[in-house]
């Protein structure tokens, strides 16, 4: 245990600094029990800190996930059964994943963050969301300190969305994740960049391995590493427009790239939307968007979280005026 209080920069990968009352490490369901019940007012859930924007201290204490390891609890000739602690990184076990021949989840390789986050914001890249491969995860609610099993259906995954986005948000703290990864694999290689690699690279037979490689050398060509540059990745959802407000945008920016999902409701790019208004790259004092992909904001070294929030509202603020869409953060502000 830390005493307090104690800053919050090594654990948030903006880099800001900011601090919260405690910093309590649990390491296992025994920890977690001893700490529970908590007002779930008085603490926040901390995994990776990949996904949060600190706009100032928090007067909290804050219970960082540092439950680990990997189980398999079941295989047949098809699947493998397993159990991921919350607070086991993500990628390692991506990359575990793919060391032993379980396929599903290799899309998403070099995501940051833990596993216990990865189902609070639903992880997707590459064509590819955690929910498809997701079985089940246990949380234990902070105020009552009582654990539950929630299943897939339990857990309304949407795009970048879930229950704990929703009316769970802030109120529990996952202490394991199951997910059902292949043995007989079905690549998903339709994303244009990984159909790209795979010409450059002469593939003609690729196995998860191949696609976990050209997944990381893409994310690491577009997307800036938050050891060397403050950032949360994408800072905003792609907004999702109904077809008759699409069809009027269209009709305007013939350019606007897009991307149907069903008869009535279309996603576009918000980097795009950001980019066309002259975002990509600019700095504003140590704030700034990162200058390949304008959906991603960047801390430049001493940016302050309401410096980015501020710089965040001018970008949706003008996004609204120019294309009438109201972009939603992806992160969460705290
Ligand atoms: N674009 C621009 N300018 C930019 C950025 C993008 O014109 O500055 C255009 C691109 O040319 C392309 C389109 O926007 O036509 C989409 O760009 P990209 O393929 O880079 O993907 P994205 O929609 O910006 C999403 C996810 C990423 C994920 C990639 C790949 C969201 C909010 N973001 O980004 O996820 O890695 O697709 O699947 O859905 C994250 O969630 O943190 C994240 C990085």
């Amino acid at each position: 245990m830390i005493s307090n209080p104690v800053s919050l920069k090594a654990y948030n990968t903006f880099g800001i600094d900011a601090s919260c009352d405690r910093l309590i490490e649990i390491n296992s369901e025994e920890e977690l029990s001893e700490i529970l019940p908590i007002p779930h007012k008085e603490v926040r859930v901390l995994g990776g800190g990949s996904n949060i924007l600190l706009t100032g201290d928090l007067e909290r204490k804050v219970l960082h996930n540092q439950i680990k390891g990997i189980k398999v609890l079941k295989e047949n000739d098809s699947y493998v059964l397993v159990e991921v602690g919350g607070g086991h990184d993500w990628h390692q076990f991506v990359m575990w994943a793919v060391s032993h021949g379980y396929g599903g989840i290799e899309n998403l390789s070099l995501i940051p963050g833990t596993v216990g986050a990865a189902p609070i914001q639903n992880i997707g890249a590459y064509g590819v969301e955690q929910s498809e491969f997701f079985v089940s995860l246990t949380m234990y609610d902070l105020t009552t300190g009582k654990d539950h099993i929630l299943l897939e259906e339990d857990c309304r995954f949407g795009y970048r969305d879930s229950i704990f986005k929703g009316p769970l948000k802030g109120k529990c703290f996952i202490t394991s994740v199951r997910y059902k990864l292949t043995k007989k694999h079905e690549l998903r290689m339709d994303y244009g960049a990984i159909k790209k690699k795979l010409v450059e690279k002469m593939i003609a037979y690729p196995t998860i391995r191949d696609v976990s490689e050209m997944v990381i050398e893409i994310r690491k060509s577009k997307l800036p590493d938050p050891r060397e540059l403050g950032n949360s990745g994408s800072f905003f959802k792609n907004p999702i427009v109904t077809t008759s407000k699409f069809n009027r945008l269209i009709a305007e920016f013939p350019e606007m790239p897009h991307y149907s999902i069903d008869d009535e409701t279309v996603k576009i790019p918000a980097g795009w939307l950001i980019d066309q208004l002259g975002w990509k790259g600019k700095r504003i004092g140590d704030v700034g968007t990162y200058e390949k992909q304008a959906l991603v904001l960047v801390n430049h070294g001493k940016a302050t979280g309401g410096e980015l929030w501020d710089f965040a509202k001018m970008i949706i603020q003008e996004v609204e005026d120019h294309y009438g869409i109201v972009l939603i953060p992806e992160v969460n502000v705290w």
